[in-house]
């Protein structure tokens, strides 16, 4: 019984709280979760929500995406690259610095704060971008409030962001303290290949291109300039077995991604199906490499799942490779991917609750997020685990309106969405907009 008055009370659900699924009721208000309990007849609430038959899971985090504004806004934007990750039962996400320009100064970091008030419908930090340039500033840039830390490119992907030598590098790490998230391809090694892919080549030689090697040996570079400098460091997307080898013997200073699409798509077969829509970087490789990405969820070298929701339009995709650009949305379809996953046994409910909230707020030091429980935020994802609906590229909310996935049937997904108390998206609507929040971190001592 409680005597406290809740804004909303969410009843009848199963909640995966930290222990394991349990059944109980949720007492929000004021944006936390006040209460878990049974709720009776004395129990007063503002609005109850029936959920009898979904699971509450903690609100899901994606802590890679690349929303576009400013400069790109004809791929996506800040208001629709969060609808779409509420109407994938996102309620947070970290977003990526390549937009033009690039988030690489107080300025422009402010101004993407900025942009997203009263406009996300979940919420939000952005990357720094690391370059020769603001290397020494960075220890300042990594601190503003909103900013989830820094972001270092090793290869040229799309924009111009980029660390290429060892010596940039380590003055990148040495500048701060936080984990700094990093995209490791060898640009030398890139430059030396590019030949392969001269105009006219299949993009199935996208992965041949930007090959298995070329992968291993930036984490091999990151993990030692991570060592020199002390410097904790999170490797994006993550896809060879080759580099998994590498991550378990790094595990005390490195923590791991992968993808919802290397877990589940594999060359060459997603090449010959969908062409230049499975075009990224790092690239879809082989299945070999998925089973090794696979056997590193399960042994726990991976430490989150991100969608690396990287939009560009069809016209844009249609161009010949290699002139198409590389990346595919992601971040409405990565939950019902992985409860797809789920409901086929290749991980628990609670490992994939590890992935996408618990991970997420461990490895960056997210204040007040990723479980469910008293005093937390009251962000939460609520499921259904049986529902069985195909993909389509009509339902993606990313204004470039395609998905890597159409036609596939999953079994498992979002249905309602809170967001800091507010239901943001029920029954396939958007019912309260533009109430995301920046994200709060322990390790910028100045956010409340
Ligand atoms: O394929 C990719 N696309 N990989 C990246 O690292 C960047 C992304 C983008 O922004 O398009």
């Amino acid at each position: 019984m409680s005597t406290q008055a809740f804004e909303l009370l969410i009843t009848g659900a199963q909640c995966h709280c930290p222990g394991g699924l349990v059944e109980v009721d949720v007492g929000i208000a004021g944006g936390q979760i006040r209460w878990l309990g049974r709720a009776d007849a004395s129990t007063k609430a503002e609005r109850v929500l029936d959920a009898r038959g979904l699971v509450v899971l903690p609100g899901i985090i994606d802590s890679q995406v690349h929303f576009r504004e400013p400069g790109l806004e004809h791929k996506e934007d800040l208001e629709s690259g969060t609808r779409a990750a509420v109407f994938g039962g996102v309620t947070t996400i970290f977003e990526m610095p390549n937009t033009n320009p690039n988030t690489d100064t107080r300025e422009r970091l402010l101004d993407k704060l900025e942009r997203a008030r009263g406009r996300a419908h979940s919420n939000y930090a952005f990357f720094v971008g690391a370059t020769a340039a603001n290397a020494d500033g960075l220890a300042e840039l990594e601190l503003l409030p909103g900013a989830s830390g820094v972001k270092i490119f090793m290869g040229s992907s799309t924009g111009s962001l980029l660390v290429a030598d060892d010596e940039t590098l380590v003055r990148v790490l040495a500048h701060g303290r936080r984990r700094v998230a990093v995209h490791c391809e060898d640009e030398p090694r890139l430059i030396e290949r590019k030949p392969l892919v001269a105009s006219g080549a299949p993009v199935s030689m996208h992965h041949v291109w930007r090959d298995v090697e070329t992968a291993r040996l930036a984490t091999e570079r990151l993990l030692r300039a991570a060592r020199r400098t002390l410097r904790p460091v999170h490797v994006l997307h993550v896809t060879t077995r080759d580099e998994m080898e590498l991550l378990a013997r790094n595990k005390d200073i490195a923590t791991v991604e992968v993808t919802p699409q290397h877990l589940t798509l594999s060359a060459p077969d997603c090449y010959e199906r969908i062409g230049s829509r499975a075009q990224m970087n790092p690239p879809i490789r082989e299945s070999e490499h998925q089973a090794a990405l696979w056997d590193a969820v399960r042994n726990g070298i991976v430490d989150v799942l991100g969608s690396d929701h990287a939009p560009h339009t069809l016209e844009e995709k249609a161009q010949p490779y290699p002139k198409s650009p590389s990346g595919m949305p992601g971040v409405q379809t990565m939950l019902p991917i992985m409860l797809d996953h789920v409901s086929k046994h290749r991980l628990s409910l609670g490992r994939l609750v590890d992935l996408l909230c618990e991970g997420p707020a461990r490895i960056y030091n997210i204040r007040g997020k990723g479980r469910i429980a008293v005093g937390y935020d009251a962000d939460l994802t609520l499921v259904d685990l049986k529902l069985r609906q195909r993909v389509v590229d009509a339902d993606m909310q990313s204004k470039c309106g395609w998905t890597p996935f159409a036609d596939m049937t999953l079994e498992g997904w979002p249905r309602t969405t809170v967001v800091g108390g507010q239901i943001v998206v029920h029954e396939g609507q958007l019912t309260t907009p533009g109430r995301g929040k920046p994200v709060r971190f322990w390790d910028v001592p100045d956010s409340q």
